[in-house]
């Protein structure tokens, strides 16, 4: 069973923004949105590029290489060109730090 990673502190990623941090060699966004703690693979379905530096308004993360968007919250694909949703790992807070955990390795 995959471990749990620390992120940081509660408090250390601004609403809207985003960290990234290498769990188990896999680099990981850990954005905030409207409370929310949501970590992502910082990969892009649609040629495994990096996304997490891509623009996001209103809960929709857009693609900086190729403009496809997705909705952070769930991962699902809205527009081309990608086709396959965003990768989505957990995210929990424990005793106020953000960790996250690959549970694909489980
Ligand atoms: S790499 Fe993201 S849309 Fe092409």
């Amino acid at each position: 069973m995959s471990e749990w990673v620390t992120v940081g502190p509660v408090g250390s990623i601004k609403d809207g923004e985003n960290t990234i941090v290498d769990v188990d060699n896999v680099m990981v966004a850990v954005f905030l949105q409207d409370d929310e703690y949501i970590a992502i693979e910082d990969v892009c379905p649609h040629d495994g590029s990096e996304i997490a530096s891509g623009c996001l308004k209103n809960g929709i993360l857009e693609c900086p290489h190729h403009g496809a968007t997705f909705e952070l919250k769930t991962g699902n694909v809205l527009t081309p060109p990608a086709y396959e949703p965003l990768e989505m790992l957990q995210v929990q807070v424990v005793d106020g730090l953000i960790q996250v955990r690959d549970h694909r390795w489980d």
